[in-house]
């Protein structure tokens, strides 16, 4: 098999053959867990969680999955509450950090910061969302939920609704994307929330079938996953464009039970704001939750994978 990424920043560090075999091993992971409560794989490691912007599933996922393999956590949340506050360097907290912990996991509001890291420190460094780039982990559980759910990622036609321009977790999935051969890929935003133009390009050039449409109604009848994010206020340059944004898409039940395939699967990296309303979480078509569990499995598949424990964690899924 291939070479094995340390740091994480891109979903674009992996190749699907690697994508594939973390699937696998969130499989076993998953196994494992659910005979043991903790797997000790990586104890007396130390993993420093350095979230500088709000965070609740990736941040509790990526902890849990720390404390199952073993190791311990050091958690940083906020940058008021770090020396950053008082005009530190990020590249110094960063030294810091790598002086402590030996995986680093870190999310920051600036494009770029997690790579920053990663060339200042030794330990191995995961990108959890920084600013409007990259989320690769979520778009490795987004991958896994559409491959468990729909069998596979080529062949379908995929919806992907809403704040296309600063979803972080659409640039990912979109980059993802590239890896597989969906039959099409709908990006469904008001005109002026489209995909940056640095984007549109390497999609193009990765030779990906997309279109850039207005309104859900007019695709949403050949979808086979629709895939919802929230307009991301914090990162909007200027509140007017917000206001004109705001409401400008919800997913509702009737909407779906009077249009859309008896099998689409809706997502959401969640949170949700009002773009996806609360009927339909009672529809079948309701994946988000499902979704969001898959996150501890796939943290501890990928630890384990950028930690080198690997076979260790197959071999306790095979004895339990
Ligand atoms: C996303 C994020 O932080 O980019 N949340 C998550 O990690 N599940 C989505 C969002 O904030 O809209």
């Amino acid at each position: 098999m291939g070479r094995m990424p340390r740091d994480v920043i891109s979903i674009l560090d992996f190749t699907r053959a690697e994508i594939e075999r973390l699937f696998e091993l969130a499989e076993y992971a998953e196994l494992a867990l659910r005979r043991r409560r903790k797997l000790r794989l990586l104890e007396g490691y130390t993993a420093a969680l350095a979230f500088f912007e709000p965070s609740t599933r990736t941040r509790l996922s990526f902890e849990v999955a720390c404390k199952k393999l073993g190791m311990d956590t050091l958690v940083v949340v906020g940058e008021a509450a770090t020396s950053l506050a008082k005009g530190e360097r990020l590249a110094d907290t960063i030294r810091m950090l790598d002086s402590y912990a030996d995986l680093i996991i870190i999310r920051h509001p600036r494009d770029g910061a997690a790579r920053f890291a990663a060339e200042i420190a030794d330990a191995p460094v995961l990108n959890a969302g920084d600013g409007a780039h990259e989320h690769p982990t979520q778009t490795l559980v987004d991958l896994l939920t559409i491959r468990r759910l729909k069998g596979r990622v080529d062949g379908l036609t995929i919806g992907i609704l809403g704040d296309v321009r600063y979803a972080r977790t659409v640039g990912s999935l979109l980059k993802g994307l590239t890896l597989f051969s969906p039959r099409k890929v709908y990006l469904i935003s008001p005109p002026f929330l489209r995909i940056r133009e640095s984007l549109r390009i390497e999609l193009k050039r990765r030779g990906l079938r997309f279109e850039e449409v207005d309104t859900l109604a007019d695709v949403i009848s050949e979808l086979d996953v629709l895939y919802v994010v929230r307009l991301q206020r914090e990162r909007f340059p200027d509140p007017e464009l917000y206001e004109k944004a705001k409401g400008s898409y919800t997913v509702t039940r009737e909407l779906l039970e009077r249009h859309a395939k008896p099998d689409l699967v809706v997502l959401h990296p969640l949170p949700r704001v009002d773009e996806l309303d609360l009927s339909v979480d009672q529809t079948k078509h309701a994946a988000y939750f499902y979704q969001a569990s898959l996150g501890v499995p796939v943290r501890v598949a990928l630890i384990a994978y950028v930690m080198g424990v690997e076979r260790e964690l197959r071999e306790l899924a095979a004895e339990s």
